[in-house]
């Protein structure tokens, strides 16, 4: 049996060739236009799928609204729900959240009690969900859902002596590293909040009046992004503002430079945003920190909103992207423009560390009945190459205001919801209320790639933070060039951003050949908790380019 130990510098050089071979195959079999395909899953999985979170135990939690009327499916052993502040329907024997099986491709429903409508969401680090806040009876909720892999019979659970400081309607949350989850703002909210809650303290954030626009319902600020940079802070951006913020001591540390062009990012203008993956490769026990650049795509001109919601006149939306790289000393904004406009884009990380950008409309805003045109192609980015956007195929269901898009295990992205509707509309024209759910299958994913495609037999040891451990995968067709490991933190996506979502490329260390097409690649966990925060992660392992499907790895 060879026994082989190779170094990962010669590695990574020859898996970008790679790489850049499999791309430029690709666009001479002509396919560079119609990356992938669709599938739908189901018709109807009675909701829309407004919020979703992928769960360890391989479930996505999925809910809508309890302000709805009716859903297209029942609580389970006839449960209603009497509220008599429910604006549609006091008495509700529908659900309004179901927890959809991956595996199995079934639906089970959940029972919302109070309304979680444009909510937010973390997974906190033993993987409870935690949901925070909603409208009308639920604008000050705290909610928890507990995966049950065992039973199968778990259900939300309301905490009743522990509500929000305030009504966080269209917050934004991220897990932070010491395990708890931060909230930050919510319509006329110019606070955040930490939560499990300990104590009903809250802090004043002035970033977020100051970005607010001030034409009633405008606002372009809400849902702000959020993301978790290496060194612990938190870099927060609101309509076209962004700060690198030190939650801790309630300080804004720098501000970067406004975005250039028109165009608002936030809701309503609504675009979307990722920190694109950190690269951990060469960078030992943390002594030094990866750099972090966050991309955000899409949006609205003003006034857009205003000529959408009080005359259904429907402009262009916004065309660019702009990265900054918000760990350099002084960072400047680098736009690109996007084959065609997008508002409420969803922007999803693969894997492969490209990032698809997928849903939404050409013309108008987010909001009630604000847009038209929808976009049915999503496009690839490619961040290190040059020709970075790719058509892919395009869906065939229109993906609009409360749809949303979330990364699968197994590599797929699953795809539901659009409902620009006051309450479930399911025969409006032209966009009626959708509770479909598609599955984009990346071109990775093609059979073409079966034999270059790892699959994980055991993560040998639970890998940890600064240490080595061993990850052995089995390969038909080894290229012999290098392998990569990358980490995907599940996200909670709602209203096109995908809260707490993070793809680290890991520092390998070596690659062994152990058996005939079995293999060992030894990889260092991530420097530090503000690297990774602390939960649940999906382990990739990636050869030629291609991933393998993920197992669940928990960094604690
Ligand atoms: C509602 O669900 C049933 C299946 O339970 C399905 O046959 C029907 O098409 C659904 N209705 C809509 C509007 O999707
Ligand atoms: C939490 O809020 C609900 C109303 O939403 C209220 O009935 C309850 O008393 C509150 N609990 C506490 C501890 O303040
Ligand atoms: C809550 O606060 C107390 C001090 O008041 C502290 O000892 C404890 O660790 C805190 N718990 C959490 C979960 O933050
Ligand atoms: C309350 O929580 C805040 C934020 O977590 C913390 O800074 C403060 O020390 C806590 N106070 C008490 C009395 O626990
Ligand atoms: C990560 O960084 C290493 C070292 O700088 C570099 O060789 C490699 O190309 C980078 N990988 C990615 C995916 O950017
Ligand atoms: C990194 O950590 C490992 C053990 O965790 C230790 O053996 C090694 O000396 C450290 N390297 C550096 C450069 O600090
Ligand atoms: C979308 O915007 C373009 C450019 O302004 C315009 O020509 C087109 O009519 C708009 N489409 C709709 C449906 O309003």
């Amino acid at each position: 049996m060879a026994f082989k130990i190779k170094n990962a510098t010669s590695f990574t050089f020859l898996f970008f060739f790679f790489l850049l071979h499999h791309v430029s195959m690709t666009k001479q079999e002509g396919t560079s236009t119609t990356g992938g395909y669709w599938v739908q899953l189901q018709r109807s999985i009675g909701i829309s799928a407004m919020h979703m979170q992928v769960m360890y135990d391989n479930k996505v939690v999925i809910f809508d609204r309890t302000d709805f009327g009716p859903s297209n499916i029942s609580l389970s052993h006839h449960r209603c729900r009497f509220n008599p502040r429910d604006l549609a329907l006091k008495l509700d024997c529908t659900a309004h959240s179901v927890l959809y099986d991956i595996v199995s491709n079934t639906v089970r429903p959940l029972t919302l009690r109070s309304d979680a409508w444009c909510s937010s969401g973390a997974l906190a680090p033993d993987g409870t969900l935690f949901q925070t806040g909603g409208f009308n009876d639920g604008y000050t909720k705290l909610r928890t859902f507990t995966p049950c892999p065992t039973h199968n019979t778990c259900d939300w659970k309301e905490i009743p002596y522990t509500n929000l400081t305030t009504s966080r309607w269209y917050a934004s949350n991220q897990i932070l590293p010491d395990g708890r989850i931060i909230v930050v703002g919510g319509r006329n909210s110019f606070t955040y909040e930490f939560v499990p809650k300990n104590n009903s303290s809250f802090h004043f954030l002035p970033f977020l009046k100051l970005t607010r626009d001030p034409d009633r319902g405008e606002e372009n600020n809400l849902y702000p992004f959020l993301h978790l940079l290496p060194d612990g802070n938190l870099f927060i951006f609101a309509n076209r503002n962004s700060i690198l913020f030190d939650y801790t001591k309630n300080k804004v540390l720098r501000n970067y430079p406004v975005i250039p062009g028109e165009e608002k990012r936030n809701y309503p203008s609504t675009a979307s945003s990722v920190l694109l993956p950190l690269n951990l490769t060469g960078l030992i026990n943390g002594t030094r920190l990866p750099h972090a650049e966050v991309m955000i795509c899409g949006g609205a001109y003003p006034p857009a909103f205003r000529l959408a919601n009080k005359l259904r006149l429907f402009m262009e939306a916004a065309r660019t992207c702009g990265r900054l790289r918000v760990t350099d000393a002084d960072p400047q904004w680098v736009m690109e423009v996007m084959p065609m406009p997008r508002v409420m884009p969803d922007m999803l990380l693969l894997p492969t560390g490209n990032v698809m950008i997928l849903n939404g409309a050409m013309n108008g805003t987010a909001g009630w009945e604000n847009a038209a045109n929808p976009v049915l192609y999503p496009l690839l980015y490619r961040p290190g190459s040059a020709r970075r956007f790719q058509l892919l195929a395009p869906a065939s269901t229109p993906r609009l205001y409360h749809s949303s898009a979330v990364l699968l295990p197994d590599g797929r992205v699953l795809v539901g919801g659009s409902n620009p509707h006051r309450v479930y509309d399911f025969r409006a024209k032209p966009y009626r209320t959708e509770l479909s759910l598609d599955a984009y299958y990346p071109d990775y994913l093609g059979v073409q790639f079966q034999t270059l495609r790892p699959s994980i037999v055991a993560v040998n040891d639970t890998p940890s933070y600064g240490t080595l451990f061993a990850v052995t995968f089995s390969l038909r067709e080894y290229r012999g060039g290098g392998v990569g490991v990358t980490l995907v933190a599940p996200s909670f996506t709602t209203h096109s951003f995908a809260m707490n979502q993070r793809l680290l490329w890991l520092h390998v260390v070596a690659l062994q050949e152990v058996a005939q097409f079995g293999y060992r690649v030894l990889a260092r966990g991530p420097p530090s908790l503000a690297v990774a925060p602390p939960g649940y992660y999906m382990l990739f392992v990636l050869h030629a380019g291609i991933p393998s499907p993920s197992v669940w790895v928990h960094l604690i």
